[in-house]
């Protein structure tokens, strides 16, 4: 049986920081780069299509947290993801410097309305040839309905509004058939509106009457991400994703997420099992030797102020963590923020009571994500273990200093990961999709159908 190979996706946002604070003040980082600025976003779509990846990934929020004391001093003090420009603005850039680098886009479904969430999309999968992804999001955070000056609603509402949103998003999606444009300059007939339908929605949170604006797009929708994690957004990613992105510090927290899903996927929704790729968080440090990657990765923690973790594990989990002694056990803390990357956690010494300092401080490197430090064999070593055992389609990088931490992993790993047959070595297709889930690639692995689940070797 070939092995399976891993799409490999980098996990940014369209600000000064991504997703480890404190690297801007690497020394390393952005030399001579400016994250505000074209060339930057050019140069690392071009680096990221050198190494073969399926796409740039670009988290979102909506505004900046204010989680400690009620204000986001410390978000904008330490730069936690903030400053962050609006996400979709640098898929044009991204898209025309590559040919064949996909752009996944998170965009929130809370403030927006379908009909103009549609429009974009559909837009921006017309302009790259049918490279786009969309991260489905609610707005998880309280400071982001605060700027938008509304009341946050609660998790399960926002996910029945999202169900709501994307059914719509559908229909607008189909609103021109593929053959709809005639283009006949004989008869001056561009458009046959008996293709062209008209939606007439009218639902518990949303109305909408006319037809969509765009016409069909090369990939008819973009691909659908999701990253929830609460029993109701597996539900979510079981019935609409195509391929979800979680956290998980160990392979046995990969592998019960792996056959969770598929079970999902089977019993609720009808689906194959291993239908939706799943996309795991891996944060990695490479170099020479084992020695030299060790002092690197000391060198790049040493960036992370404790106070500026303190306040980031606020905004994404909810309570002011700055309140709570540095010895206190996180495991005794409720949490209405994002559950999936606080379990993260909590289970990142394997169960071991967590205090709030060796949280904040963990979640910091990388959101959560394990580490995969040492030379390209070790890296490559520690991927393939997550693919065989923890069920890993394929791995979400988080960044340290850019754009050097992802030329660093395209020049040393991504050749030892060829060599060994688990990452491409040429494009197949040019839309994001067929990348993705290529479709007819004989090297995929055989699709089981999982009823009952399976037994965790690890465990
Ligand atoms: C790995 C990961 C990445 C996420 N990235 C974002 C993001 O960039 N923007 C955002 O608004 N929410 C993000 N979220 C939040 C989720 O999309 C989701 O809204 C949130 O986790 C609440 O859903 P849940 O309760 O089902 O987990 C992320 C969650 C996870 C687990």
């Amino acid at each position: 049986m070939p092995k399976k190979k891993a799409h490999m996706y980098a996990f940014v946002q369209h600000g000064v920081n991504s997703h480890a604070p404190g690297m801007w003040r690497h020394p390393k980082d952005k030399v001579n780069w400016d994250w505000n600025r074209p060339a930057y976003w050019q140069h690392m779509g071009r680096t990221l299509e050198r190494g073969f990846f399926d796409a740039i990934f670009v988290a979102d929020e909506l505004a900046p947290y204010s989680n400690v004391d009620g204000k986001s001093d410390e978000s904008v003090k330490w730069a936690l993801q903030c400053p962050v420009h609006e996400p979709s603005t640098i898929v044009p850039i991204i898209t025309t410097a590559t040919t064949y680098l996909g752009v996944g886009l998170t965009l929130s479904t809370a403030f927006e309305h379908p009909y103009s969430m549609v429009r974009r999309l559909s837009s921006l999968d017309h302009l790259s040839n049918g490279r786009i992804a969309w991260n489905m999001v609610s707005s998880y955070s309280k400071s982001e309905w605060d700027a938008y000056g509304q009341e946050m609603t609660m998790r399960y509402d926002r996910y029945a509004r999202m169900e709501e949103y994307v059914d719509l998003c559908y229909k607008l999606w189909r609103s021109w058939e593929e053959d709809a444009i005639i283009s006949d300059k004989a008869s001056g007939v561009y458009a046959d509106p008996a293709k062209v339908h008209e939606v007439n929605h009218e639902g518990t949170y949303f109305k909408c009457k006319g037809r969509s604006f765009v016409c069909r797009s090369p990939q008819g929708h973009p691909v659908l991400w999701q990253a929830g994690s609460s029993d109701r957004g597996r539900d979510f990613a079981a019935k609409h994703a195509e391929a979800i992105f979680a956290v998980h510090p160990t392979v046995e927290r990969m592998r019960e997420y792996t056959d969770d899903l598929d079970r999902r996927l089977v019993n609720k929704f009808n689906r194959r099992a291993g239908s939706v790729k799943r996309i795991y968080g891996l944060q990695t440090c490479v170099a020479d030797t084992r020695a030299e990657a060790r002092d690197k990765w000391e060198r790049i923690k040493s960036c992370i102020p404790l106070a500026g973790a303190l306040a980031w594990i606020s905004g994404h989990f909810g309570p002011d963590f700055t309140k709570f002694k540095l010895n206190d056990c996180l495991q005794n803390i409720e949490i209405p923020g994002i559950q999936g990357l606080f379990e993260s956690v909590i289970h990142s010494k394997g169960g071991a009571p967590v205090t709030v300092k060796e949280g904040a401080l963990y979640y910091a490197q990388g959101m959560g994500m394990p580490l995969a430090c040492g030379t390209a064999k070790d890296i490559a070593d520690q991927m393939e273990f997550y693919m065989d055992e923890g069920g890993a389609d394929g791995f979400m990088l988080a960044a340290t200093y850019t754009p050097g931490c992802f030329e660093e992993f395209v020049d040393y790993v991504i050749p030892e990961l060829q060599r060994r047959g688990r990452v491409r070595t040429k494009y197949r297709y040019t839309t994001l999709r067929e990348n993705l889930l290529e479709p007819d690639d004989q090297a995929q692995p055989e699709l089981k159908l999982v009823k009952g689940g399976r037994k965790n070797s690890n465990m």
